[in-house]
């Protein structure tokens, strides 16, 4: 026992302080998961202990961290950045305790989480606008950076990229790549998407023709200046919906109508958008047609000396223009409406106005059948309806007694053709107080004098004709009322026959 113990003593009594106590590190570069590391820990003195200080913890022994040489040596397995200390070696006997000066390790790492900062961030960027990219990332040394666009390097180097007034053409995919000269390595970061638009600007609707007509085909286009990414057709100040005869074609761009109809007229715009700006054209669209449906509104029957109004109207754009022919073939009058005064029995007949639309160059008419006759009838009193009655009766007995009629000339001028022509059917002529000139009847009966007192014979028409005046009179003929042979062929417009070479005998009837 007091052997052991003097032992004890003699050591610790002859133990040599701690000394100089010193770390090295057998590499001063260290990379990253590549690099290893040894520590040694040096000093002076006898019975020495050794521990490992990692900044302020004991380091422990791992995988990856050995201790060997007694405790003297430190052996780091593929550094991490965390093991950059600062290390120190603490060493102690029975008599002292001393500790290294702190050593740190140059751990070079990275680069990681390469980023790609955009200022502003836009999804779209206005022609002319600043852009300023800017770069990170986790590095030691710090990264130096390039710069891609779709790939391409441009020539631009550092963390930020300044875009000073951008252009179309710079759209694309920027992407900075992140190199670190120590690790060798490198990162690229995330591509950003920049979209440059040019504003949109001067939108026009722009028609195939400048006289859309009905039934043809018309293309609106639709065009703006800038960076077209929508357009949206609206008509009279809705969302344009398509019918049949509707098409776009070229993503909007041309609006056809194939054909186009009367109902497409109105009003058209286009709105040009981007997600920067907008803008909008209008277009009047006034589809020319016609003339559709031409009318003619007027009297059907006049008397001579009135005042014929024929009104023709036709739907057509632009407003048709109007001709009036009579006989299908005599121009008579240029305008809507024609007025006249109807002097003669001859210019009973059809009336056609003919609409003609300048731009659609389509013409179409209308007929209208007018009858002249001679004079018009008095208005009738009750008197006058009572005598008609009685006229009635007496017209069934006349028939019935066998009508007389002259009619010689059946070539006779057209002109009393319909008032003779009224009449020849009915057997029985009446004259019911002379109530009207259709009871009044005229018959050309020609007396040719014949030199040697031949038989008579019919001349050419075109000669002077003889006129007897018929009246079939069964009842008692105002007299007074019948106009004479001259007042009707005044009223006719038919030069009285020469004397000496025609016999006119009035024949009455009572
Ligand atoms: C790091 O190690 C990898 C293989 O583990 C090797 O390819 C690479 O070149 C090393 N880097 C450096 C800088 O030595
Ligand atoms: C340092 O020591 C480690 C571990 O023994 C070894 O792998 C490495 O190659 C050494 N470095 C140098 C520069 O000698
Ligand atoms: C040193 O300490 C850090 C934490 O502070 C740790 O991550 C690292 O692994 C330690 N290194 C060694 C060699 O113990
Ligand atoms: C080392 O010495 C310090 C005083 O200098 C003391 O506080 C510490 O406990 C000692 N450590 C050991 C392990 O003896
Ligand atoms: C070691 O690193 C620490 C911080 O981690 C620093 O305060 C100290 O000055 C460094 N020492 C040396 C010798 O570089
Ligand atoms: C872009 O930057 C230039 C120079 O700094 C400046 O003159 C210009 O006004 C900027 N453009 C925009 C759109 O901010
Ligand atoms: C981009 O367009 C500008 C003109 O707007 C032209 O000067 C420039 O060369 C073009 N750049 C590329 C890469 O095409
Ligand atoms: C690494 O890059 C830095 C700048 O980031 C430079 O100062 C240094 O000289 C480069 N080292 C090598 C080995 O290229
Ligand atoms: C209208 O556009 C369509 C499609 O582009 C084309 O086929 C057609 O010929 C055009 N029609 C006219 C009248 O311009
Ligand atoms: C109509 O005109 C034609 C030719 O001008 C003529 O031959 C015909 O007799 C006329 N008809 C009438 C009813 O006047
Ligand atoms: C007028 O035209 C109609 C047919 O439209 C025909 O029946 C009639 O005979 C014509 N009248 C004259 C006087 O030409
Ligand atoms: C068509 O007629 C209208 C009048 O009705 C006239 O103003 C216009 O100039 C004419 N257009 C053409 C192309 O003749």
């Amino acid at each position: 026992m007091d052997v052991l113990f003097l032992l004890y003593v003699v050591s610790a009594t002859f133990a040599v302080p701690v000394s100089n106590v010193r770390v090295t590190a057998n590499s001063s570069d260290l990379i990253e998961f590549n690099s290893s590391v040894s520590l040694s820990c040096s000093s002076s003195g006898s019975s020495l202990s050794f521990l490992w200080l990692n900044s302020s913890s004991e380091v422990t022994a791992s995988d990856r961290v050995q201790l060997t040489d007694g405790g003297a040596i430190l052996t780091i397995i593929s550094v991490t950045r965390y093991d950059q200390g600062p290390f120190r070696c603490r060493v102690f006997n029975p008599v002292s305790n001393v500790t290294s000066e702190p050593v740190n390790l140059s751990i070079s790492f990275g680069p990681d989480n390469t980023n790609l900062k955009p200022s502003p961030s836009q999804e779209y960027y206005v022609k002319g606008s600043n852009i300023s990219l800017s770069c990170s990332a986790v590095s030691r040394p710090a990264a130096q950076f390039q710069w891609f666009l779709n790939g391409d390097l441009l020539t631009a180097r550092g963390p930020e990229l300044r875009l000073m007034n951008i252009q179309m053409n710079q759209s694309g995919n920027y992407s900075c790549q992140a190199f670190n000269n120590i690790t060798m390595r490198t990162q690229t970061s995330q591509p950003y998407v920049v979209s440059v638009l040019e504003r949109i600007s001067g939108a026009s609707v722009k028609s195939s023709t400048n006289q859309p007509v009905d039934g043809n085909s018309v293309n609106l286009t639709c065009e703006a200046a800038g960076s077209v990414f929508t357009r949206q057709w609206m008509k009279d100040g809705s969302d344009l919906i398509l019918t049949d005869n509707m098409m776009l074609y070229n993503e909007g761009r041309v609006l056809s109508f194939q054909p186009l109809k009367k109902k497409d007229s109105g009003e058209y715009s286009c709105k040009i958008s981007n997600p920067v700006s907008s803008d909008e054209a209008k277009y009047v669209m006034v589809v020319n047609y016609g003339p559709e449906n031409v009318k003619i509104t007027g009297e059907t029957l006049i008397y001579l000396q009135e005042t014929l109004k024929l009104t023709c109207s036709a739907e057509s754009t632009p407003s048709a223009s109007y001709t009036w022919m009579w006989n299908k073939t005599e121009i008579i009058s240029y305008s809507a409406e024609l007025t006249k005064v109807i002097t003669e029995l001859s210019e009973s007949g059809n009336y056609t106005c003919q609409a003609m639309n300048n731009v659609t160059r389509r013409t179409l008419s209308a007929v209208h059948e007018l009858t002249v006759k001679a004079e018009r009838p008095p208005s009738c009193s009750a008197g006058c309806i009572a005598g008609i009655v009685i006229a009635c009766l007496v017209v069934v007995g006349a028939a019935a007694g066998g009508g007389y009629y002259i009619y010689k000339n059946k070539k006779m001028t057209k002109k009393s053709n319909r008032d003779t022509d009224t009449r020849t059917g009915g057997g029985g002529q009446n004259n019911a107080g002379f109530s009207g000139s259709q009871e009044l009847n005229y018959a050309d009966i020609r007396f040719f004098q014949n030199s040697n007192g031949g038989a008579v014979q019919l001349g050419p028409q075109s000669n002077p004709s003889e006129y007897a005046q018929v009246q079939v009179n069964s009842g008692s003929p105002a007299v007074s009322s019948l106009p004479t042979y001259e007042v009707h062929m005044q009223r006719m417009q038919i030069p009285a026959a020469q004397s000496g070479t025609q016999t006119y005998s009035q024949v009455r009837r009572n």
